[in-house]
């Protein structure tokens, strides 16, 4: 990393053809549609926003209770309840579209066809920047096999995906994988343009008084500071199997979080479960990216990304 005097660090990012002002995006599933954080932070100043998981049709999701609070982290089994594409398109895009920060649209589906569908709705948004595609879901169609944890089904659905959108195809990679490198190779290969992960740890929690699982879905997915090393190491494996860029997120809630990442080689990163405690994080985030900069001469934060020592 070059060190030099800096007067103004330049904190842009390029996912592909997309640039980002900063590095620091929404997670999707945390945020709606950006829309409930707008009374605490400046959605102009964050570098992107990955909206709710989007499907073909309107769902209202798993029964409750469906979110728990862990030791250090939560769990939900949300079960994508969402507006479907007609109403993120009709309701969704017009006050996403007048946002500075680059919006990708986290689509989800339970067949490949449907992906592609999906992706094709996008495409027709100018003001989107792309999709990130959800592959931590059961293809329904092939007797409910993840499509995210076995690289044969993960290039088929991004192969749809391609084949449907010319806009940037992100993909996100599920962590409850043995080894989470073919499948982001394959990802890489079938047309994937970033690929962002993790997704949530599958977990479970249950109350001792009843015995009874405190999710009602009985499991659903772990996030927040608590799986923060495991993203991390997951990130840092992903960025040295693949070309492409890398989105890092799991337990983001503080700038030295943010900065692990980007060390470990992420060129972005995502804050999803921080925003629920601390809804300021993200802005507290780039300002302090740019302070660390400023103190350690780093002109570039791309000059950042990927220096991890091992010495
Ligand atoms: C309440 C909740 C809802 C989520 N919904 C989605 C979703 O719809 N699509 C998706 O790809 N990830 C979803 N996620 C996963 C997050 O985007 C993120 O990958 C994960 O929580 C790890 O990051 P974090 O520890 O910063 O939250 C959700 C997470 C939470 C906590």
């Amino acid at each position: 990393m070059e060190l030099s005097n800096v007067n103004k660090p330049d904190l842009r990012v390029k996912l592909g053809d997309v640039e980002l002002a900063n590095p620091v995006m929404l997670a999707s599933g945390t945020c709606g549609y950006g829309d409930e954080l707008e009374d605490y932070i400046d959605l102009n100043r964050l570098g992107g926003i990955s909206v709710k998981g989007t499907t073909l049709e309107e769902r209202q999701g798993n029964p409750m209770p469906r979110i728990i609070e862990t030791y250090g982290g939560m769990i939900n089994a949300i079960g994508f309840q969402n507006v479907g594409i007609e109403r993120f398109v009709s309701e969704k895009y017009p006050y996403l579209k007048n946002i500075g920060a680059r919006t990708f649209v986290n689509i989800t589906a339970n067949s490949v066809e449907e992906f592609g569908l999906l992706a094709a709705r996008v495409d027709a948004l100018p003001e989107i920047a792309g999709v990130e595609v959800n592959i931590s879901c059961p293809n329904i169609k092939k007797g409910g096999i993840n499509m995210g944890t076995d690289p044969f089904a993960a290039a088929e659905v991004v192969a749809a995906v391609r084949k449907a959108t010319s806009k940037h195809v992100m993909v996100k990679l599920t962590p409850n994988v043995t080894d989470i490198k073919p499948i982001a190779k394959a990802c890489e290969d079938s047309g994937a343009d970033s690929i962002s992960l993790i997704n949530t740890l599958v977990g479970m929690a249950v109350d001792v008084k009843t015995r009874k699982p405190k999710i009602a879905n009985v499991i659903g997915g772990l996030s927040g500071p608590a799986i923060k090393p495991v993203a991390v190491r997951l990130t840092w494996e992903v960025a040295k199997t693949v070309k492409i860029p890398v989105v890092g997120m799991g337990g983001i809630s503080c700038l030295e979080d943010a900065l692990e990442f980007l060390i470990v080689g992420a060129s972005a990163v995502q804050v999803g479960t921080a925003n629920f405690f601390n809804p300021k994080v993200t802005m507290e985030i780039i300002d302090g990216l740019e302070k660390y900069m400023l103190d350690n001469g780093v002109a570039k934060i791309s000059d950042l990304v990927g220096t991890l020592r091992l010495d």
